[in-house]
């Protein structure tokens, strides 16, 4: 008799347990991931604690199945591809918490639109740093050294012997550099640049930064930055205030020797223009990480030019800045789902 009750005890427990599982599986937060290949290790934080629903191809989920798939979902984690705008955010409804991208840079969000309905964003600024600084001074020496054009000369059979003004270009060391927008990633430029002992560094920004004393940089309007510099170097975050700065009039104003080099985004640079000043060598070479648009067509006319060095919007694509920013991410995520405070909050 006993041995009977306890035998349906224990079936009522092993009941029971399922029973709290499943609801737990209920009320689990949801979010929405927009495509299958971001790094695993912000992925599998999120699955520890949430129902995560994964758009199922290598590339962003095209717009009208992201509109659908985000129906309902507590977060959404999604990348500077995928555009967070009022359409999104109505049709995901009133569930929606959390908007967190893996960059740094958030023009593909409504911040306004997100802040009105008490939506947080999350983003991935200090720990991409290092890494984009390293590629914008990569993107540098290949653009003003012509690494790309000697690398195809090398290969097919322009290397006829070696030649005192051949593939010559523009050194660093005893240059002026200039650098639009001196937040982390520009002061992590202007420290790598002075290790190349470059005469001056001059950086535009709209606010005094006291870090400049590290590295002696000094605060000058756009237009003596731009007349004055050898280098030229956007890192300045695309708001209404940056958008195509870098415009005919600002070409114009550079030194025709100047090299204009852009990690930030494609939109701080009418692109006609430069094209413009490009092919008339009113400015020596362009090194640019980010295009309008992106990717950038095959028949685009930069593509022509040889005096322009393109990637693939590449920056943070270190393996160690690709998983950190994954993580935070997540975390970012969860810490908002959780009611807690999120490791880095777009405020
Ligand atoms: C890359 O461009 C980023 O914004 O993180």
């Amino acid at each position: 008799m006993i041995h009977k009750r306890t035998a349906a005890f224990s079936r009522s427990v092993v009941y029971c347990k399922e029973l709290v599982r499943n609801m737990s599986e209920l009320i689990k937060h949801s979010v929405y991931v927009t495509r299958s290949d971001m790094p695993n290790v912000g992925i599998d934080l999120l699955k520890r604690e949430c129902n995560v629903k994964i758009w199922d191809k290598p590339s962003p989920v095209p717009r009208a199945d992201f509109l659908k798939e985000v129906v309902g979902t507590n977060g959404i984690y999604c990348a500077l591809t995928d555009k967070i705008d009022k359409e999104l955010l109505d049709a995901a409804g009133p569930n929606l918490k959390v908007v967190a991208t893996i960059s740094v840079g958030y023009d593909h969000i409504d911040v306004h639109e997100c802040k009105k309905r008490g939506i947080k964003i999350g983003y991935t600024p200090d720990v991409l740093t290092d890494a984009t600084a390293e590629l914008t001074l990569a993107l540098l020496l290949s653009t003003s050294r012509r690494l790309p054009e000697a690398q195809h000369e090398a290969r097919t059979g322009g290397w006829v012997s070696w030649a005192p003004t051949w593939m010559t270009g523009p050194g660093l060391a005893g240059s002026t550099v200039g650098i639009v927008g001196f937040g982390r990633i520009g002061q992590a430029v202007a420290r790598r640049v002075k290790a190349f002992n470059t005469s001056r560094i001059l950086y535009f920004n709209r606010s005094e930064r006291p870090e400049a004393k590290e590295t002696g940089a000094i605060k000058v309007s756009f237009d003596d930055l731009l007349k004055e510099s050898d280098f030229v170097i956007c890192c300045a975050a695309l708001v209404p205030e940056t958008k195509e700065i870098f415009n005919k009039t600002a070409f114009d104003k550079m030194k025709n020797t100047a090299v204009f080099i852009n990690t930030s985004r494609g939109g701080t640079v009418d692109q006609n223009a430069l094209i413009e000043a490009l092919k008339t060598n009113n400015i020596r070479s362009a090194g640019l990480d980010v295009t309008t648009p992106e990717p950038l067509p095959l028949d685009s006319p930069l593509f022509k030019l040889k005096n322009c060095v393109i990637l693939p919007h590449i920056g943070s694509a270190s393996i160690e800045a690709r998983n950190i920013m994954s993580e935070l991410t997540a975390n970012n995520i969860l810490a908002a789902l959780n009611g807690k405070e999120m490791p880095a909050e777009l405020k």
